[in-house]
């Protein structure tokens, strides 16, 4: 037996032609759009925190091992400025607007902004902030299961990079001596 199309195609070449100024929001999208976009303008809170964080930990390192850990943050604010940048494009796509106004950024962040006197201390707490980022955006992917799919692939990806640098950091710790 022929499994049956969702949607018939005369159904979807119509309603695709209604409402066109929405763009890529479709009648088909699921999701809650205005929760969807305060969702990810918490997310771009939160990446913009953490490239602040990186930058501010990459031109503060001093000591024997520094060389390589700065680099490694200098990294890191480069990959949370990428992930800044297409949580940014996604709620524009989603006919929404990223908030950048510095006021308020610290609230709407999940991850914290916090300085660390010496490099072992700046190594945790941005290990600290990758931990909240990775629970935070689990349930973010959690949240929009099948209801906005693009979305979802975006924070999937985004995820599994926080995780990379959270492995990064431990492994960091281990090379500084804890
Ligand atoms: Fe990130
Ligand atoms: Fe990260």
């Amino acid at each position: 037996m022929n499994k049956p199309f969702l949607t018939d195609i005369k159904t979807l070449r119509e309603r695709a032609r209604k409402h066109i100024e929405q763009g890529a929001v479709t009648e088909g999208y699921k999701a809650d759009r205005v929760t969807v976009i305060k969702i990810l303008n918490e997310a771009l809170a939160t990446e913009i925190v953490c490239i602040l964080r990186y930058k501010r930990h990459y031109f503060m390192a001093t000591g024997i091992s520094a060389q390589s850990v700065a680099q490694e943050f200098l990294q890191h604010a480069t990959e949370e400025q990428g992930h800044a940048d297409l949580i940014a494009q996604r709620i524009v796509q989603l006919d929404g607007e990223p908030n950048f106004s510095p006021e308020g950024i610290l609230t709407r962040s999940h991850a914290e902004y916090i300085e660390g006197d010496n490099l072992i201390d700046m190594i945790k707490e941005d290990l600290v902030a990758e931990r909240i980022a990775i629970d935070s955006y689990r349930e973010v992917i959690n949240f929009l299961g099948n209801d906005d799919p693009t979305t979802r692939v975006m924070m999937e990806g985004i995820l599994a990079m926080e995780e990379e640098h959270a492995d990064d950091l431990v492994s960091m710790l281990e090379q500084v001596g804890r």
